[in-house]
Order: C-alpha cells, then structure tokens, then sequence
C-alpha cells in the first residue's frame, strides 16, 4: 500500500471525491445505501442461558445458525473493560502517523500487519479501510516484529483479549454441536490445536460512501468468527439475506458471530457461511475488531457423515485446512467464490 492507498492519508488531501483506485462498477455497489425497510435484525443469543443447560436457547441457536449464518451473543462473560481497553488501544493505534503504523507494514503476499490484504493487482479496487492484523496461536504463527511496542499496552492487550475471546469461541464451537445433535466436544477433538488471528478494521468517514465499500463482500474461512465494533461508530456490517443486503445494527456489549465456511463443508451444507461487507458513512467512522478460529492446518476437513444421506448428498471434497487457508489468502476476497475449492 503506497501512501496514496491509505484511506486515513487520503482524508486529509481529498475532500469531496474518492480516487477511481476505490470507485466501484455500478452493479458490485448496488444498494449501498440502505433502504431502511430491509434491515431486519440478525437473532439474539444469551449465552448466560446456554450455560444453564437451556435448551431453548439451543434450539434459538441452532435456527439463528441454519436462518441467518450471524447471530449477535449477550452474556458472553468477555469483561467489558477489556472490550474498552483494546478498543482505544486500537483507535490509538491507527491514529498514529503513518510512519509509525508503516514500521508494521503487511508484506506482499502475506496477511499480517498494517495494511490491506487480499490485493493482488493494480487493476483490483481497494476498499476504503486500513486493516492490522495479527497471528495468534498457535504460537509459531505470531511473527514478534509486527506486534506493536505503540501505543503501550497494545500488544499485551491484545494477548488477553484473544485469550478470553478464544474461549467463547470453544463455549459456542460446544454449543454449536449441541444444536446439532452432536456431541459437545467433537468440534474441539476435530480441530486439533486451533488457529486463531485477529484483524482489527478501521473506516474512516468516506466523502462518497455511495461509489466505494468498505470491505469487500466475502465469506470467512475460519470456522467461527467474532467480531466486535466500537460503540458510537457508523453501522457498517451487511450481510446478504435473500439477495438483499441487511446491516447489523450493533447492539452495545454484544459480539457479532458468524459461521465460517469451515462449518459449511463440516456440515456439508446445513449451516453456511454468509456472505458479508461492510460500507461506510460520510461522518462517522468506524474500528472492528475480528477474530477468527479455525481448526489446526494439519487436520483434513470434509463433510461428516452424520450430514450425509440420500436426501443430502456429499457437496464438498476432503482436503486439508492448510490447503483451504492458504487458497483462502491468496485469492481475493470475491463473495462465496473461495469455497469452489471445496468442491
Ligand atoms: C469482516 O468481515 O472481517 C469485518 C467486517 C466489519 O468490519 O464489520
Ligand atoms: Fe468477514
């Protein structure tokens, strides 16, 4: 990314245009902006009540997994202080100079630090959006280098967070099976040592949020993702219902998850992972941050044969994560198309 691609530098030269580098064809910006009649809202679970043994719950969670692929979770037990903590940390982070988040510079070809992923030409479309991501476990996926030593605390911030996201992260992977008629633990006793990154986004306020996206519309190719936006920002998040784009309006305190493809191909289809982006505000801008979970690279996926039968027959081909992964990084981010791997 040269300087002139930083969404953040370019907000202090431009004004009242945007680049043709972000400017979108008319069809891939359809309904941008909202109409209000379409936002619907993604289902609620209390993850207080799951923990009970509810089955209600469960059954709530299961049809928000199968309707909808996005749920937004309450009573998640993430304290809310670290929820704070590293959001600041995360807006200090990219308010700093340039130079100062470029000393964590993403890498061509690679997906960790400051930077925007997924671009692979100079003819590819940019989205309005500066992204730092990181490796987190297992450990000798972290590259030392890019965890920041600015703003103080960040780094060990991050650390916590993770830690205490992870294991929401295997509570939900539990529950998820439950809902399933599975056992509890067959996710965890599949995955091996899980994968887990972060990816913080920040939308600054675009002067012409009608021509650009702020992410581009893609599915995940972790097994669970959780994501959590600062309060006070623009709603960003849409996902595509019924082939129209829905937005997520956040709810204060509550995490955002979503079913990655890897639980697509486990379930060979019965839950799927939705596509989703997000678009940006004229005003308002916006920090997610997003953590993804996924099964060890080592660990072969296919569809299990409990969702296998004559009247479902098998929809995707066995490989082995890392493949999937490494498919999944260097290809970019086009919809549901990262999944024809699979098949
Ligand atoms: C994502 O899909 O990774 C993040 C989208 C968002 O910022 O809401
Ligand atoms: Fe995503």
């Amino acid at each position: 990314v040269g300087h002139i691609d930083d969404v953040q530098e370019l907000r202090k030269i431009e004004s009242t245009t945007v680049p043709d580098r972000f400017v979108r064809d008319v069809d891939e910006i359809k309904s941008v902006i909202q109409d209000s009649s379409f936002t619907e809202h993604v289902p609620i679970i209390d993850l207080s009540k799951i923990g009970n043994g509810n089955y209600n719950e469960i059954f709530n969670l299961a049809s928000a997994c199968q309707e909808w692929g996005f749920f937004q979770v309450i009573n998640h037990g993430v304290d809310a202080r670290l929820v704070e903590k590293i959001e600041k940390l995360g807006m200090d982070f990219f308010m700093q100079p340039l130079e100062e988040k470029l000393k964590y510079k993403m890498l061509p070809g690679t997906v960790q630090g400051y930077g925007q992923a997924f671009v692979f030409s100079d003819q590819q479309k940019l989205d309005w959006c500066n992204m730092f991501a990181l490796g987190i476990q297992p450990h000798f996926i972290r590259n030392p280098k890019l965890w920041p030593t600015n703003p103080l605390n960040f780094s060990e911030c991050i650390d916590t967070y993770t830690r205490e996201i992870r294991k929401v992260c295997e509570k939900l992977l539990r529950c998820i099976a439950m809902s399933l008629g599975l056992r509890a633990q067959i996710f965890e006793e599949t995955f091996g040592e899980a994968v887990q990154a972060i990816r913080m986004n920040y939308y600054p306020p675009c002067p012409r949020p009608d021509l650009v996206l702020g992410l581009s519309p893609h599915s995940d190719g972790s097994a669970l993702t959780i994501l959590q936006q600062k309060e006070g920002g623009s709603v960003g998040l849409q996902l595509l219902k019924d082939n129209n784009w829905v937005s997520i309006i956040p709810i204060p305190g509550a995490l955002v998850v979503n079913i990655g493809d890897t639980l697509e191909v486990l379930t060979n289809g019965r839950y799927k992972s939705v596509e989703h982006r997000a678009v940006t505000n004229m005003v308002k801008d916006r920090l997610s941050i997003v953590t993804f979970y996924a099964p060890s690279y080592e660990v072969e996926l296919g569809p299990m044969p409990e969702f296998i039968d004559e009247s479902n027959p098998v929809q995707y081909r066995n490989y082995l994560h890392g493949e999937y992964s490494k498919h999944y990084v260097t290809n970019k981010l086009q919809g549901k198309r990262t999944l024809d791997f699979a098949k």
